[in-house]
């Protein structure tokens, strides 16, 4: 059953009539965003109404920095957006205007799914909505994301707001349901906090003052996925990690955690060198190299990654002469501290909880591990070390007190 939502190719209706009304009436500007995808069965899989709109701070050739708002269109277009197939997960596109581009991913767990992994694109060539623009293509995402139980709807009236970079998103008036059962759309609402009788009388004290400053978005740790390669039937590369891309576009910086659920893996084993890549629906690719030294070392030489937001190749980076995990041949790497792998000025790599053997994994299991420093117990001596510095340094002040004392002392009594 659950598997009839996962059908490729669904029929896309989109209700906007609405939309239309207030087109031909010409009198409101901001419509209600409104899809209800269909899988081949002809059931409704993903239904979702909701407004939105982006406040972009960009910069000018001569001006400084200049700020627009954004209204979603009547006729944005929705194409992209599916139930999801066995090798993508549920998503909704809408593009509109001039090169706007906006994608939310919804992800299934046991008994619970998340909508999150936000992305939105634009490009300030557009004369008329970015005068005087320098900049073109730009990206933002937002990795947050909320989890609803199973078979529930979400709604969430209040306003929603969420800075990232240049861009400020505003959503409010959020009704969503992903992976729907039986055709039916359930009446069972999840309701986010901010529309919970608690909190709307804080809503509205708040609404009385000029600026309330958004809160300050958690950094997430991500999951740890555990990655292999074979070579024939045998495992011959195997890691273990939590990734946290760091990816700086147009100045804009952004955090991408990789859901190990969803991504897909593979690579392959030579005598000198192995490679590990890994993918999923925004990494086209993403590839780490390591090689051998001196006959006995392993590590880390290379990383290459490229990512598709919108176009395909929208933003690339990589280095072949990299030094990182270094640990012998027959060993395994091991990190639990977080550690980062500055690939370039644009790219960098978030490790936690990592753990690498690229050679000689004997029966498909990390041999012994060698730890970073980090998390080396050398790492506890340096506050011992820091300690002994104080003390002796309470001693020495201490003599000097008695020397003084009694110099004073002897000085006294010799008048
Ligand atoms: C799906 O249902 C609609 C009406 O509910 C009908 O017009 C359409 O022909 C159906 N399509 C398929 C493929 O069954
Ligand atoms: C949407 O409407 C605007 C005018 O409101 C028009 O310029 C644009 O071409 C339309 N886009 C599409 C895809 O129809
Ligand atoms: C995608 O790429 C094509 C050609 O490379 C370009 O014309 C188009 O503007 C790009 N679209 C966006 C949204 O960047
Ligand atoms: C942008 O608009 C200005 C004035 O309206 C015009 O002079 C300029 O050629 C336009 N630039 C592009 C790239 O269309
Ligand atoms: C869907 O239908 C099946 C059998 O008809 C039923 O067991 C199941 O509880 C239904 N699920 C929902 C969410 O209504
Ligand atoms: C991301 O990269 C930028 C620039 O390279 C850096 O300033 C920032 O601290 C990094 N953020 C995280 C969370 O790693
Ligand atoms: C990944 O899957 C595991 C079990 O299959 C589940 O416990 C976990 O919540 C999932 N995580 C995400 C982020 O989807
Ligand atoms: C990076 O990608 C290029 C082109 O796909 C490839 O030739 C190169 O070997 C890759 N480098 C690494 C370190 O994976
Ligand atoms: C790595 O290669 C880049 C050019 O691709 C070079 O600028 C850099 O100095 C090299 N780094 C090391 C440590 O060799």
């Amino acid at each position: 059953m659950a598997r009839s939502c996962r059908l490729p190719r669904p029929l896309v209706t989109v209700h906007s009539a609405l939309a239309l009304l207030c087109l031909f009436l010409g009198i409101l500007k901001i419509d209600t965003l409104s899809l209800n995808l269909k899988n081949s069965h002809n059931a409704t899989c993903l239904y979702a109404q909701w407004q939105m709109n982006f406040t972009i701070e960009y910069e000018t050739v001569n001006h400084g920095l200049k700020k627009v708002t954004i209204q979603v269109p009547s006729n944005a277009s929705y194409n992209g957006s599916d139930c999801g197939t066995d090798g993508s997960l549920p998503q909704i596109q809408v593009q509109f205007g001039s090169g706007f581009f906006w994608n939310v991913n919804f992800n299934r767990e046991t008994s619970a799914y998340s909508i999150g992994n936000i992305s939105f694109s634009y490009d300030t060539s557009d004369n008329n909505t970015f005068p005087d623009a320098k900049e073109k293509v730009n990206t933002a995402f937002e990795v947050n994301s909320v989890e609803v139980p199973l078979d529930e709807i979400f709604r969430c009236h209040s306003m929603r707001t969420i800075k990232e970079g240049n861009v400020t998103h505003n959503y409010w008036d959020i009704l969503v349901q992903a992976f729907i059962q039986n055709d039916t759309i359930s009446k069972k609402e999840f309701v986010c906090n901010k529309d919970s009788p608690a909190s709307t009388v804080s809503t509205t004290t708040l609404t009385t003052e000029p600026v309330v400053p958004s809160k300050p978005i958690p950094e997430e740790r991500p999951i740890p996925g555990t990655y292999s390669v074979k070579n024939g039937s045998n495992v011959c590369l195997l890691a273990t990690m939590g990734l946290q891309l760091n990816i700086t576009k147009n100045k804009v910086t952004s955090l991408l955690n990789i859901n190990p659920n969803v991504t897909d893996f593979g690579g392959v084993c030579l005598k000198q060198t192995a490679i590990l890549w890994l993918n999923d629906s925004i990494i086209d690719n993403l590839e780490f190299l390591f090689a051998i030294k001196n006959g006995n070392r392993f590590y880390l030489k290379g990383v290459n990654v490229s990512l598709s937001l919108v176009n395909s190749s929208d933003f690339t980076a990589g280095k072949n002469n990299l030094s990182y995990w270094d640990a012998p041949i027959g060993s395994s790497y091991m990190c639990n501290k977080e550690d980062t792998i500055a690939v370039s000025d644009t790219f960098q790599i978030n490790t936690f909880d990592l753990r690498v053997q690229p050679f000689n994994v004997m029966e498909g299991k990390y041999s012994t591990a060698q730890e970073c420093f980090a998390d080396s117990d050398l790492n506890f001596l340096i506050p011992i070390a820091v300690g002994v510095a104080l003390g002796f340094l309470i001693i020495l002040v201490f003599i000097s007190y008695i020397i003084g004392r009694r110099k004073s002392h002897t000085g006294y009594q010799s008048v």
